[in-house]
């Protein structure tokens, strides 16, 4: 197999390609990076199935997309690498509020560029996860909708959302405000332009968005719920029913994702790595 000849399929209507043909445990030419990050750039989700890698090789995969970085989301490190979590969820460990709709670390000066999620036990025919395209929300809206949103902000915080912070707060309150404290409440872009593909998307959430500046709460509340209310089309989605051994890249700048919460108590245990690179929201 020569990662040269990879095969691309789209797999959804307005995000998700499938990339096989490839082994990302080689080395992959220059030609070859720059057509896979273009890819997510204009996919926002890539899935690369049977692949089997180590935590290493996945880190070394991820570095493609972006510069790795020490994750600040609330899952347990592997063996102490700050670049690698693990995310296991069994009956001791239900899920955290992952199915809320969410792109990761919104309240962060700079959030995350993307992230790669790899498979490694999975309950058969259960925990998928579903993305949506943002720019496809955005792009749904009329002229005059996207002419009111636009230059409006939006306040982002950390301690809003996601039940994993509960595990936070089980390590002490001392050890919980350090977090809330390192993580204030943060404005960003309610309209916010890719810095890659220059596209627009609609950059609120509900796991973290509490409110949009200098309007009235209700009407705050009113434009956020509509928003929202877009979010769950089905048309805007794209649904991944996880195999092990399959890497999904995502583009945390311009979807959300959500997991789908049907399978505790049954095993899912999957490992994530976080990659920067698109700056601060504008
Ligand atoms: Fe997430």
């Amino acid at each position: 197999m020569s990662n040269s000849d990879y095969i691309l399929k789209q797999c959804g209507a307005c995000l998700g390609a499938t990339i096989t043909n490839i082994n990302l445990t080689q080395e992959l030419s220059k030609q070859v990076t720059e057509s896979l990050v273009a890819a997510l750039d204009t996919h926002q989700v890539i899935f690369f199935p049977e692949q089997d890698l180590t935590p290493a090789q996945q880190k070394e995969a991820t570095k493609m997309f972006g510069p790795l970085r020490p994750s600040e989301s609330f899952f347990d490190r592997l063996d102490d690498d700050p670049d690698i979590e693990i995310v296991i969820n069994d009956e001791e460990t239900p899920p955290t509020g992952t199915a809320k709709w969410h792109a990761d670390l919104t309240w962060a000066k700079e959030p995350p560029a993307g992230t790669s999620l790899y498979s490694r036990k999975i309950p058969q025919g259960k925990g998928d996860t579903i993305w949506v395209s943002m720019i496809a929300v955005y792009d749904s809206l009329s002229e005059r909708m996207k002419k009111y949103l636009d230059g409006l902000s939006a306040i982002h915080s950390w301690d809003m959302g996601l039940g994993g912070r509960q595990g936070i707060l089980k390590k002490g309150v001392e050890h919980y405000m350090k977090h809330k404290n390192a993580n204030p409440p943060i404005a960003q872009p309610l309209v916010r332009t890719h810095p890659r593909n220059g596209r627009k998307l609609i950059y609120v959430n509900p796991g973290f968005t509490s409110h949009i500046v200098n309007i009235p709460r209700k009407e705050s509340d009113g434009i956020l719920n509509f928003l929202y209310g877009l979010t769950p089309r089905p048309e805007f989605q794209l649904r991944h029913k996880w195999d092990i051994g399959t890497l999904a890249v995502w583009d945390n700048t311009s979807t959300q994702h959500a997991a789908v919460d049907d399978f505790f108590p049954l095993y899912r245990e999957l490992t994530r790595v976080t990659f920067g690179g698109h700056g601060e929201p504008k």
